[in-house]
Protein backbone atom coordinates (compact mmCIF):
# COMPACT_ATOMS: atom_id res chain seq x y z
CA UNK A 1 0.00 0.00 0.00
CA UNK A 2 1.41 3.65 -0.86
CA UNK A 3 -0.06 4.47 2.42
CA UNK A 4 2.88 3.14 3.86
CA UNK A 5 5.43 5.81 2.54
CA UNK A 6 7.18 8.09 5.51
CA UNK A 7 9.07 11.25 5.30
CA UNK A 8 9.10 14.45 5.97
CA UNK A 9 10.23 16.64 3.64
CA UNK A 10 9.75 20.13 2.94
CA UNK A 11 10.79 22.32 -0.07
CA UNK A 12 9.23 23.10 -3.50
CA UNK A 13 8.15 20.62 -6.33
CA UNK A 14 7.80 21.94 -9.58
CA UNK A 15 6.63 19.94 -12.41
CA UNK A 16 5.14 20.77 -15.88
CA UNK A 17 2.98 18.37 -17.28
CA UNK A 18 1.22 18.05 -21.01
CA UNK A 19 -3.05 18.94 -21.19
CA UNK A 20 -4.03 15.15 -20.53
CA UNK A 21 -1.37 14.69 -17.50
CA UNK A 22 -3.26 16.57 -15.19
CA UNK A 23 -5.60 13.48 -15.19
CA UNK A 24 -2.72 11.17 -14.14
CA UNK A 25 -0.33 13.48 -12.23
CA UNK A 26 -2.25 14.18 -9.30
CA UNK A 27 -3.07 9.97 -8.44
CA UNK A 28 1.02 10.17 -8.74
CA UNK A 29 1.66 12.52 -5.85
CA UNK A 30 -1.67 12.23 -3.84
CA UNK A 31 0.46 9.99 -0.85
CA UNK A 32 3.70 11.41 -1.25
CA UNK A 33 2.30 14.99 -0.69
CA UNK A 34 -0.04 13.57 2.47
CA UNK A 35 3.03 12.67 4.57
CA UNK A 36 5.53 15.36 3.72
CA UNK A 37 3.23 18.49 4.36
CA UNK A 38 5.84 20.55 4.13
CA UNK A 39 6.57 20.81 0.24
CA UNK A 40 4.84 23.23 -1.89
CA UNK A 41 3.69 21.75 -5.21
CA UNK A 42 3.95 23.53 -8.40
CA UNK A 43 2.18 22.25 -11.18
CA UNK A 44 1.95 24.02 -14.79
CA UNK A 45 -0.70 22.45 -17.45
CA UNK A 46 0.12 23.27 -21.31
CA UNK A 47 1.40 21.66 -24.03
CA UNK A 48 4.03 19.13 -25.02
CA UNK A 49 6.21 21.39 -26.61
CA UNK A 50 5.96 24.38 -23.60
CA UNK A 51 6.60 21.13 -21.01
CA UNK A 52 9.71 20.51 -22.76
CA UNK A 53 10.31 24.33 -23.27
CA UNK A 54 10.21 24.90 -19.57
CA UNK A 55 12.37 21.46 -18.61
CA UNK A 56 15.09 22.65 -21.61
CA UNK A 57 15.09 26.33 -19.17
CA UNK A 58 15.69 23.96 -16.02
CA UNK A 59 12.73 25.67 -14.53
CA UNK A 60 10.93 22.35 -13.47
CA UNK A 61 12.19 19.22 -11.59
CA UNK A 62 9.94 17.07 -13.63
CA UNK A 63 7.99 16.77 -16.46
CA UNK A 64 4.91 14.69 -17.90
CA UNK A 65 4.71 13.95 -21.29
CA UNK A 66 3.46 10.76 -23.76
CA UNK A 67 5.53 11.89 -26.56
CA UNK A 68 8.76 12.10 -25.98
CA UNK A 69 11.30 15.56 -26.96
CA UNK A 70 13.34 14.93 -29.72
CA UNK A 71 16.45 16.71 -28.26
CA UNK A 72 16.63 16.92 -25.25
CA UNK A 73 19.25 14.27 -23.18
CA UNK A 74 16.63 13.18 -20.57
CA UNK A 75 15.63 10.74 -18.01
CA UNK A 76 12.89 8.98 -17.70
CA UNK A 77 10.52 7.05 -15.68
CA UNK A 78 7.25 5.48 -17.04
CA UNK A 79 4.13 5.60 -15.11
CA UNK A 80 0.84 4.30 -17.48
CA UNK A 81 -0.35 3.89 -20.82
CA UNK A 82 -1.58 6.36 -22.73
CA UNK A 83 -4.24 4.87 -25.25
CA UNK A 84 -5.79 7.29 -27.71
CA UNK A 85 -9.34 6.48 -28.77
CA UNK A 86 -11.67 7.90 -31.77
CA UNK A 87 -14.73 9.87 -29.24
CA UNK A 88 -18.27 10.78 -30.41
CA UNK A 89 -21.10 12.38 -28.31
CA UNK A 90 -23.38 10.11 -27.17
CA UNK A 91 -26.01 11.18 -29.98
CA UNK A 92 -23.81 10.12 -32.66
CA UNK A 93 -25.29 6.65 -34.44
CA UNK A 94 -22.56 3.80 -34.93
CA UNK A 95 -22.62 0.22 -35.17
CA UNK A 96 -21.47 -0.36 -31.82
CA UNK A 97 -20.52 -3.87 -32.26
CA UNK A 98 -18.34 -3.38 -35.58
CA UNK A 99 -14.86 -2.32 -36.06
CA UNK A 100 -15.32 0.54 -38.78
CA UNK A 101 -12.52 1.00 -41.67
CA UNK A 102 -10.45 4.02 -41.49
CA UNK A 103 -12.33 5.54 -44.46
CA UNK A 104 -14.69 6.21 -41.86
CA UNK A 105 -12.13 9.49 -41.21
CA UNK A 106 -13.06 10.73 -44.95
CA UNK A 107 -16.15 11.67 -43.84
CA UNK A 108 -15.86 12.90 -40.01
CA UNK A 109 -15.33 16.36 -38.99
CA UNK A 110 -12.48 15.96 -36.96
CA UNK A 111 -11.39 18.48 -34.11
CA UNK A 112 -7.82 19.16 -33.81
CA UNK A 113 -5.37 20.59 -30.44
CA UNK A 114 -3.33 22.94 -30.86
CA UNK A 115 0.18 23.33 -32.80
CA UNK A 116 2.73 21.59 -30.04
CA UNK A 117 0.45 19.17 -28.66
CA UNK A 118 1.76 16.05 -28.40
CA UNK A 119 -1.36 14.27 -28.94
CA UNK A 120 -2.10 16.23 -32.44
CA UNK A 121 1.75 14.91 -32.96
CA UNK A 122 0.33 11.12 -32.75
CA UNK A 123 -2.72 11.77 -34.51
CA UNK A 124 -1.00 13.22 -37.61
CA UNK A 125 1.36 10.73 -37.45
CA UNK A 126 -1.52 7.80 -37.42
CA UNK A 127 -3.23 9.96 -40.43
CA UNK A 128 -0.08 10.01 -42.74
CA UNK A 129 0.64 6.30 -42.14
CA UNK A 130 -2.85 5.62 -42.88
CA UNK A 131 -2.75 7.62 -46.05
CA UNK A 132 -6.05 9.70 -44.92
CA UNK A 133 -6.15 13.44 -45.41
CA UNK A 134 -8.88 14.17 -42.32
CA UNK A 135 -11.59 16.77 -42.48
CA UNK A 136 -10.20 19.31 -39.61
CA UNK A 137 -13.49 20.82 -38.27
CA UNK A 138 -11.88 23.09 -35.34
CA UNK A 139 -8.49 23.58 -33.51
CA UNK A 140 -8.56 23.93 -29.55
CA UNK A 141 -6.22 24.20 -27.19
CA UNK A 142 -6.46 21.99 -24.19
CA UNK A 143 -7.69 18.32 -24.10
CA UNK A 144 -11.26 19.30 -21.90
CA UNK A 145 -11.91 21.90 -24.60
CA UNK A 146 -11.76 19.17 -26.68
CA UNK A 147 -13.58 16.63 -24.75
CA UNK A 148 -16.42 19.74 -23.61
CA UNK A 149 -16.51 20.49 -27.87
CA UNK A 150 -17.17 16.78 -28.84
CA UNK A 151 -19.73 16.04 -25.69
CA UNK A 152 -21.52 19.04 -27.58
CA UNK A 153 -21.29 17.41 -30.64
CA UNK A 154 -19.24 19.78 -32.69
CA UNK A 155 -16.74 16.99 -34.10
CA UNK A 156 -15.14 14.08 -33.82
CA UNK A 157 -11.67 13.70 -31.98
CA UNK A 158 -8.94 11.33 -30.88
CA UNK A 159 -8.31 11.40 -27.22
CA UNK A 160 -6.57 10.11 -24.14
CA UNK A 161 -9.07 7.21 -22.89
CA UNK A 162 -7.81 8.82 -19.30
CA UNK A 163 -9.55 12.20 -19.77
CA UNK A 164 -12.73 9.97 -20.10
CA UNK A 165 -12.93 8.08 -17.24
CA UNK A 166 -16.10 10.11 -15.87
CA UNK A 167 -17.90 10.96 -19.05
CA UNK A 168 -17.37 6.94 -20.22
CA UNK A 169 -19.61 6.12 -16.99
CA UNK A 170 -22.36 8.99 -17.54
CA UNK A 171 -22.76 7.78 -21.45
CA UNK A 172 -21.89 11.42 -22.77
CA UNK A 173 -19.27 10.56 -24.86
CA UNK A 174 -18.64 7.43 -27.09
CA UNK A 175 -16.13 5.48 -27.97
CA UNK A 176 -15.68 4.51 -31.90
CA UNK A 177 -13.76 1.18 -32.88
CA UNK A 178 -11.37 1.88 -35.83
CA UNK A 179 -8.92 -0.26 -37.47
CA UNK A 180 -5.51 1.14 -35.98
CA UNK A 181 -6.57 2.53 -33.15
CA UNK A 182 -5.66 2.91 -30.28
CA UNK A 183 -2.73 4.71 -30.72
CA UNK A 184 -0.45 3.87 -27.52
CA UNK A 185 1.69 5.68 -25.97
CA UNK A 186 3.73 6.14 -22.08
CA UNK A 187 2.88 8.49 -19.79
CA UNK A 188 6.75 9.31 -18.66
CA UNK A 189 8.06 11.29 -15.98
CA UNK A 190 11.07 12.90 -17.30
CA UNK A 191 14.29 15.17 -15.93
CA UNK A 192 17.07 16.40 -17.41
CA UNK A 193 20.09 14.27 -17.19
CA UNK A 194 22.44 16.66 -16.41
CA UNK A 195 20.15 18.31 -13.84
CA UNK A 196 21.35 18.20 -10.27
CA UNK A 197 17.99 17.12 -8.72
CA UNK A 198 16.93 18.70 -5.34
CA UNK A 199 16.45 16.53 -1.73
CA UNK A 200 12.57 16.80 -2.40
CA UNK A 201 12.55 15.63 -6.28
CA UNK A 202 14.98 13.21 -5.64
CA UNK A 203 12.86 11.86 -2.89
CA UNK A 204 9.84 12.07 -5.23
CA UNK A 205 11.36 10.26 -7.71
CA UNK A 206 12.19 6.86 -5.24
CA UNK A 207 8.83 7.45 -3.95
CA UNK A 208 6.88 6.76 -7.78
CA UNK A 209 9.84 4.29 -8.57
CA UNK A 210 8.53 2.35 -5.53
CA UNK A 211 4.79 2.75 -5.66
CA UNK A 212 4.15 3.57 -9.66
CA UNK A 213 2.67 -0.05 -9.84
CA UNK A 214 0.11 0.20 -6.95
CA UNK A 215 -0.86 3.59 -7.78
CA UNK A 216 -1.31 2.30 -11.08
CA UNK A 217 -3.59 -1.04 -10.30
CA UNK A 218 -5.65 0.92 -7.63
CA UNK A 219 -6.42 4.53 -9.93
CA UNK A 220 -5.75 3.26 -13.77
CA UNK A 221 -6.69 -0.39 -13.73
CA UNK A 222 -9.82 0.38 -15.20
CA UNK A 223 -8.34 1.23 -18.85
CA UNK A 224 -6.98 -2.11 -19.64
CA UNK A 225 -10.22 -2.82 -21.05
CA UNK A 226 -9.75 -0.33 -23.99
P1 LIG B 1 -0.53 17.20 -25.11
O1 LIG B 1 -0.13 15.93 -24.26
O2 LIG B 1 -1.38 16.72 -26.27
O3 LIG B 1 -1.28 18.06 -24.16
O4 LIG B 1 0.73 17.85 -25.60
C1 LIG B 1 0.22 14.69 -24.72
C2 LIG B 1 1.70 14.33 -24.78
O5 LIG B 1 2.60 14.82 -24.12
O6 LIG B 1 1.92 13.42 -25.55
Amino acid sequence: KTQSFKGMLSGRLKISVASTGKYVMPYYLKDFLKVNQGIDLLMDVTNKTKVVESLANNEVDFALVSVLPEKLDIEQEILLPNKLVLTASKNYEFDKNGLLNKAVFDELPLIYREEGSGTRTVMQEYFQQAHIVPKVRFELTSSEAVKQAVMAGLGFSIQSILSLKNELKEGEIQIIRVEGLPLIENWRLIWLKQKKLSIVAREFLKYIQLHKDNIFSENFAWTAHF
